[in-house]
């Protein structure tokens, strides 16, 4: 049950049965395709996983088709990135929980570097007969990395003012539009306070094919999902190099794909992040944006179209900077029951005693376990993780700060001091409640899309949220925003586990049947996310 502050009455948001019989809705509707909400659901519905849908799926990776995993500009110089960067010194399980509120910091061509390398930069190769994987410093579904980086800046140390788009298999810019663009984000926001002041405005967005290639329609969920470990990375080291940082989902779509020039039918603009602060706005947008009509090099020999996702972003696009001035801030709070079963509070040991590698280190040795030892971690490891990731993402949809969408639910199989079962983490309270105590390996293993992973691991955690409550509030969008904090608590989740010298991997899941488990009290929940937490059996061997 969500308490809804206002909004609905701002937004004329009912419920979807309710639209039917009304002339004015359904013009409003047509005119603010964000409002029609059956859109969200019938994708939602249709994207979700049961066993059924796995075995009766004739779905096959086609090898000689894979996609490329960059965006390749063949015509334009690259501008190579300064690859000697300074560690920040600021330890990770910091670098997590803190946010840096506007300080009248820039960065320079370094602090670029540094930003850009930690978030999507390649941290590993592995070569296999044939061929060479590069990964990155961010997990991402089936290592498809479908997310590309841009940003637009003014005048700054080292660079010129410009729209660049950032290739990481060269470590290098390359320069989209020459001049300062901010503007035109300025008025795709409705003047975002952040964005407003930010000398550096990065885009992210996903290109479908990528990963559609694996995970079929799926994949728009997993925009959100990858985008947000992206993101969890970029706050961090934002955080580490003293540089306020926002991330802004409220924009008009249309005019960031044309500042872009995106071909839309293959990639859309997802989410964009302010970074830095300062106090002159940049000058006013351009009055003619021109195409800019750049070779790309073809992902794939041909790519698949999956309409169900070009439909729902169409769906959930907001299109004039009015709708988007509606649409911001205000996050529904959600009531929680309180708790009826045994409480057990968090006990996170003294900031002095937990690890204090840099942020930098742990990015660079995270990966994600490919099997964990079925060993206990200890109650205070736990305890820390929780406490770190959820003390609140900058963000224009989680308003006032440390608002959220999503809530977490455990299985706890191995934690020094807690029995195993099923729990429900009361944020507020700082506490971990027992649904129901018992040994649920097989199921969580089971929940986990039948991998051995979410079995072995110490703890489940998902993140479950009232996709209703969110929608009424959001509209379409607020499914991208969902799955984008989710995302982001994911890689939290995960870099705070390198920190402690513990595994993580993120998962898929049964969708319906992770909502079933954790019912009675998450009864009319969607299941969003799913992160396992544990002691890497790999790390034992060594
Ligand atoms: C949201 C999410 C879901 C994932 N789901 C699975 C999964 O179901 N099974 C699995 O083995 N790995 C899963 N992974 C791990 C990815 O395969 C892994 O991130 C990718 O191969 C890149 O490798 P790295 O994380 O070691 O850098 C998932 C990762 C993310 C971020």
């Amino acid at each position: 049950m969500w308490f809804n502050s206002a909004s609905l009455d701002s937004l004329r948001l009912v419920r979807p049965n309710s639209f039917s019989g009304s002339p004015v809705l359904r013009s409003t509707m047509t005119t603010m395709p964000n409002l029609d909400l059956q859109a969200a659901w019938t994708y939602h519905n249709a994207t979700k996983h049961s066993a059924l849908s796995i075995r009766t799926n004739p779905h096959f990776l086609d090898w000689a088709n894979q996609p490329l995993s960059f965006n390749i500009y063949p015509k334009l110089e690259p501008l190579t990135l300064p690859r000697e960067v300074r560690e920040s010194g600021v330890a990770a399980l910091s670098a997590i929980a803190e946010t840096i509120h506007p300080n009248n910091a820039v960065p320079d061509l370094n602090s670029i570097s540094q930003l850009l390398y930690f978030s999507a930069g390649i941290t590993r190769r592995r070569t296999y007969p044939g061929s060479q994987l590069y990964f990155r410093a961010a997990a991402c579904t089936g290592a498809l990395y479908e997310i590309e980086l841009y940003f637009t800046c003014g005048s700054l140390a080292g660079l010129e003012a410009g729209l660049y788009h950032f290739a990481p298999a060269d470590f290098g810019l390359r320069r989209l539009r020459t001049g300062d663009h901010r503007g035109v984000l300025v008025e795709a926001t409705a003047a975002e306070p952040s964005i407003a002041h930010a000398p550096l405005i990065v885009i992210c967005t996903g290109t479908y094919w990528r990963n559609a290639w694996k995970y079929q329609a799926r994949t728009y969920r997993h925009f959100g999902w990858d985008n947000g470990t992206l993101l969890a990375n970029l706050l961090a080291m934002s955080t580490a190099l003293d540089l306020p940082a926002k991330i802004v989902c409220g924009f008009v779509d249309a005019e960031v794909n044309r500042l872009l020039d995106l071909d839309t039918q293959r990639e859309v603009g997802f989410s964009l992040v302010a970074i830095g602060h300062v106090a002159e706005p940049p000058p006013s947008a351009p009055t003619e944006i021109p195409p800019l009509r750049l070779e790309t090099v073809p992902l794939s020999r041909k790519e698949v179209d999956y309409p169900a996702m070009r439909e729902f972003h169409a769906a959930s696009s907001l299109l004039s900077p009015e709708e988007v001035a509606a649409w911001r801030g205000e996050t529904p709070i959600a009531i929680i029951k309180g708790p009826a079963g045994k409480v057990v509070p968090l006990e996170p040991p003294e900031p002095a005693e937990v690890p204090h590698d840099p942020i930098e280190r742990v990015i660079l040795r995270r990966g994600s376990t490919r099997q964990f030892a079925r060993e206990p971690i200890t109650f205070a490891q736990l305890s820390t993780l929780l406490d770190r990731t959820i003390r609140g993402v900058p963000a224009d949809f989680l308003d006032p700060f440390g608002a959220r969408l999503n809530q977490l639910y455990l299985i706890v199989h191995a934690v020094e001091g807690l029995c195993p079962g099923a729990y429900f983490f009361h944020r507020e309270r700082r506490a971990l409640e027992l649904l129901k105590e018992g040994d649920f390996r097989s199921q969580a293993g089971y929940l986990g899309l039948e991998q051995d992973l979410p079995a072995d691991a110490s703890v489940a955690v998902f993140l479950l949220a009232d996709l209703q409550a969110i929608l009424e509030r959001f509209g379409n969008r607020g499914y991208r925003s969902v799955q984008l904090e989710a995302g982001v608590i994911g890689g939290k989740l995960y870099l705070g586990a390198y920190a402690l010298h513990l595994g993580a991997t993120g998962l898929t899941f049964y969708d319906d049947e992770v909502v079933r488990f954790f019912s009675p009290h998450a009864a009319g929940k969607s299941t969003i996310f799913l992160v396992a937490l544990g002691k890497s059996a790999k790390r034992r061997a060594g």
